[in-house]
């Protein structure tokens, strides 16, 4: 079973987010194990100061070394206290690696993961020198802290544990998961304000509805997202356009 802990001055913000839904109710029956530190609770001064100006100046504060070293060192002696190996330590920074699919598979099959949530405009790099094993950036834009990163990384790689969705097939099929996008979905009814499902779907010929559905997610990851379309291998890139017709026995 993963453990997962997260490292931040927002626990309750977090606790929320990982309480609510599918995973708070897969977090209620036991199937991985999270906690969430308050980073503050670390510091050694009267202030409970956190955060400090930057050297050589500059706007805003930088979140200090030492808190987030002693918080680390606290969760890694828990660790060792149970006999269980090393977990990942992973930062969250816009500066890190960007986060993808294929880095939360990695992720959801380590036994432990730590999560590091900055705030204010920085963490002292030399904390980051001394623990991290990675950095993880979930995208090209800047946020005001690390939580949500956190709170996407965690979710992402939660609901790939077992027993988190109903099945398997829940991730399987979808966006990302084999490097493609999703293809479109409908639900009742039939027809909403004058459009039609798309027919192959009502047929009930579930070859023709997979060929369809492969279709569309190679034409819609082609048009939306060339990035990821050129990375596929030739046999999903350009499927068959029919299926080879079977020879019928007489
Ligand atoms: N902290 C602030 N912005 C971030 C981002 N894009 N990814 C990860 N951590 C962050």
């Amino acid at each position: 079973m993963i453990r997962i802990d997260i490292a931040t001055l927002f626990t309750g913000m977090c606790e929320t987010v990982m309480d609510e839904s599918i995973i708070g109710r897969a977090r209620r029956e036991h199937k991985f194990e999270l906690y969430t530190h308050q980073i503050r609770d670390f510091t050694i001064n009267r202030q409970k100061q956190v955060d400090d100006y930057p050297y050589g100046g500059g706007h805003g504060m930088v979140m200090q070394a030492d808190p987030i070293a002693r918080c680390l060192d606290f969760i890694l002696w828990q660790y060792e206290k149970k006999g269980q190996a090393r977990p990942r330590v992973c930062f969250m920074t816009p500066a890190g690696r960007p986060y993808d699919q294929a880095k939360a598979k990695e992720l959801a099959r380590l036994p432990g993961l730590v999560l590091v949530c900055g705030h204010y405009e920085g963490i002292d790099e030399r904390v980051i020198e001394a623990y991290a094993d990675e950095e993880i950036s979930i995208g090209d834009y800047v946020l005001t802290g690390g939580e949500l990163a956190a709170l996407s990384v965690a979710d992402s790689v939660l609901r790939l544990q077992p027993g988190v969705l109903s099945s398997p097939e829940g991730y399987q099929g979808e966006s990302f998961y084999d490097g493609l996008l999703e293809y479109p979905q409908y639900s009742r009814p039939e027809v909403w304000r004058d459009r039609a499902v798309p027919p192959v779907l009502l047929s009930g010929h579930a070859a023709n509805i997979r060929a369809w559905r492969a279709g569309q997610g190679v034409s819609r990851t082609r048009a939306r997202r060339p990035d990821l379309y050129l990375a596929l291998p030739p046999e999903v890139a350009s499927p068959p356009a029919k299926l080879p017709k079977k020879k019928r026995k007489r």
